[in-house]
């Protein structure tokens, strides 16, 4: 008896040893996971995706560096792109940019003339995409994709830019221009459009302080919109909040607590927790910053030792009198991880690896787990390992949210080129979607669906607004908010306007019907609290978000 028992242990136990080693082979970081689950859109969209913007036309802008050959997509109507300053190619006949339409699920390429590699981009107040600079002959360039119109391409504005920026971060602002922070060797900032003229950039010499010797660190820094109308600013392991009207650092946050830089290239993310509006107040502003590496990582990455990526997220109250940082720890390490605001004010961190930092070739051990921050509870249990990808994104991947409460993941291109074969990571055309478990086909009885307003209202600050909703099962009426996110511009693992605000009324549901439901809510009291544009707007049930409609606040 014992022998066949033996042996059927045995072979047990080789199998598992065999699936464990492959496993850990293949992919050395996934874990057992939770929730979500992953989708594969497109094997290729022809081009890896670098740069992502949602337009409330239901289609994403998606581009990458234009100097890197000849990509997987051609441009249209057989059009070629002459550049004589292009490193790679003069003439390109191919495309590096497309827009991705959501609900068909398709692309069309678009031309973009000069390079928009590493640069950065926001949505104005009329749903167009304003990006700006980049490298080489696109430096001091602004681009604007018009949302409107559907058969458009980009538009260039050639020296739109007073300085070059290349990894700068921008933000729209409450009288609904772009503020453009630093980029290489940039330690000003200015905006755009530009008031006058003549209107010059303004000095921030916190960027140079914050900046390190021989690897930076402080690139693409966290700028948030603090709703008293000032900046949050956070380079390496500092932040400041800055009156940019006035040029002024009105005050300065202590240091992350173990002083390593959380900014390209030891690039983490960072996240402006859920706004709560009552009574047209903000209450409280926390951020939260997760992920990136350890002081020295860059240097060491370029002599081939790949440091352990930071496992911590540091999470400050920046409306406090006082503001400590509180320091949390991840279930995994991640460098060039991407921080997202769920619908139902969840934080996705997503995408990344667990060794090395940002740069050509300097990531290793991507991270496929994504992990579910629960902002709101106690601490030591907020985070949540969620099932994994199959495809690495590391330097160069992106991930947006839809309307749809799904997210968008693409990108990946850690080389110089386009390299497919022979390299530890090839260069990523493929578009995924990950569904967070609210989308699981178990939560729709709890999911509400928004019957009005029509999408693409439009509304007044302070406007009432009822919101009405159809939700299966019997509605608790304490567990509804409806939240408001604004469509962000991803690159680089940051979020540039990422912001998700919880209007007031929530707790006024009333039924009205079978099944139908009622809320009264007040639309943001400012622009400081919510610049002008568009947001999408989710009514979210026990946690589970409706489809989002798209809010105009005017
Ligand atoms: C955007 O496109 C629409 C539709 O073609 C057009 O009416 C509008 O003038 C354009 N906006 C700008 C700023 O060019
Ligand atoms: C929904 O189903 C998933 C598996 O598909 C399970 O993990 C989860 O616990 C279920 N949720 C609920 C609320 O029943």
């Amino acid at each position: 008896m014992s022998g066949p028992m033996a042996s059927g242990s045995c072979i047990v136990f080789s199998s598992y040893f065999h699936y464990i080693f492959f496993a850990t082979l293949l992919y050395p970081m996934a874990v057992a996971g939770l929730g979500g689950s992953w989708s594969l859109l497109h094997p290729t969209i022809g081009i890896s995706a670098m740069h992502m913007q949602l337009l409330p036309s239901n289609r994403v802008i998606i581009y990458e560096r234009t100097d890197i050959g000849a990509s997987k997509i051609s441009l249209p109507d057989g059009k070629c792109r002459e550049d004589k300053y292009d490193y790679t190619l003069k003439k390109d006949c191919t495309a590096h940019s497309i827009e991705y339409h959501v609900a068909s699920n398709s692309i069309r390429p678009l031309m973009v003339l000069t390079d928009v590699w590493c640069s950065s981009g926001a949505l104005m107040a009329d749903g167009s995409l304003v990006q700006s600079g980049g490298f080489n002959d696109g430096d001091h360039v602004v681009r604007v994709f018009n949302n409107s119109c559907i058969k458009c391409d980009w538009e260039e504005i050639q020296s739109g830019l007073i300085q070059r920026r290349w990894y700068a971060t921008n933000h729209i602002l409450p009288d609904g221009r772009q503020i453009v922070i630093g980029g290489r060797g940039q330690f000003n900032y200015e905006f755009y459009p530009k008031t006058v003229t003549s209107e010059k950039t303004y000095s921030l010499p916190f960027l140079g302080q914050t900046n390190d010797a021989n690897s930076e660190n402080n690139l693409y820094p966290f700028v948030f919109l603090n709703p008293d109308g000032h900046l949050f600013v956070f380079a390496n392991n500092h932040a400041i909040l800055l009156d940019y009207s006035r040029n002024q650092v009105l005050r300065r946050y202590p240091e992350i607590p173990g002083g390593d830089p959380r900014n390209y290239p030891s690039t983490g993310s960072a996240v402006l927790l859920q706004l709560v509006v009552v009574n047209g107040n903000v209450a409280l502003m926390e951020v939260l910053i997760c992920g990136g590496a350890p002081k020295g990582a860059f240097i060491n990455a370029q002599n081939g030792k790949f440091d352990g990526a930071l496992n911590t997220c540091g999470r400050i109250k920046i409306s406090d009198q006082d503001p400590r940082w509180l320091m949390e720890t991840m279930p995994l390490g991640r460098v060039m991880g991407d921080m997202l605001l769920l619908p139902n004010g969840d934080v996705l961190i997503i995408n990344g690896g667990s060794k090395g930092t940002a740069g050509w070739e300097y990531g290793r051990n991507p991270v496929l787990n994504p992990v579910i921050y629960r902002h709101d509870k106690p601490i030591n249990s907020r985070f949540e390992v969620q099932n994994p990808s199959t495809i690495p994104r590391m330097y160069h991947s992106t991930a947006i949210l839809l309307p749809d409460g799904r997210v968008l993941v693409g990108g990946s291109n850690p080389h110089k080129f386009y390299s497919f074969t022979n390299v530890l990571f090839p260069t990523e055309l493929s578009l995924e979607a990950f569904s967070p478990s609210y989308l699981d086909p178990n939560s729709s009885g709890s999911r509400p669906k928004i019957i009005s307003p029509a999408t693409q209202t439009k509304i007044r600050y302070w406007e009432q607004m009822t919101v009405r909703f159809i939700v299966q099962n019997k509605v608790d009426p304490h567990s509804v908010a409806v939240t408001l996110v604004a469509p962000s511009f991803n690159t680089h693992s940051f979020s540039m306007n990422q912001r998700l605000l919880v209007l007031d009324g929530g707790n006024t549901v009333k039924e009205v019907g079978k099944s139908m439901y009622e809320v009264n809510t007040v639309a943001p009291p400012s622009g400081n609290i919510a610049p002008a544009g568009y947001y999408m707007l989710f009514v979210v049930h026990q946690e589970v978000p409706s489809e989002g409609i798209w809010l105009v606040i005017q």
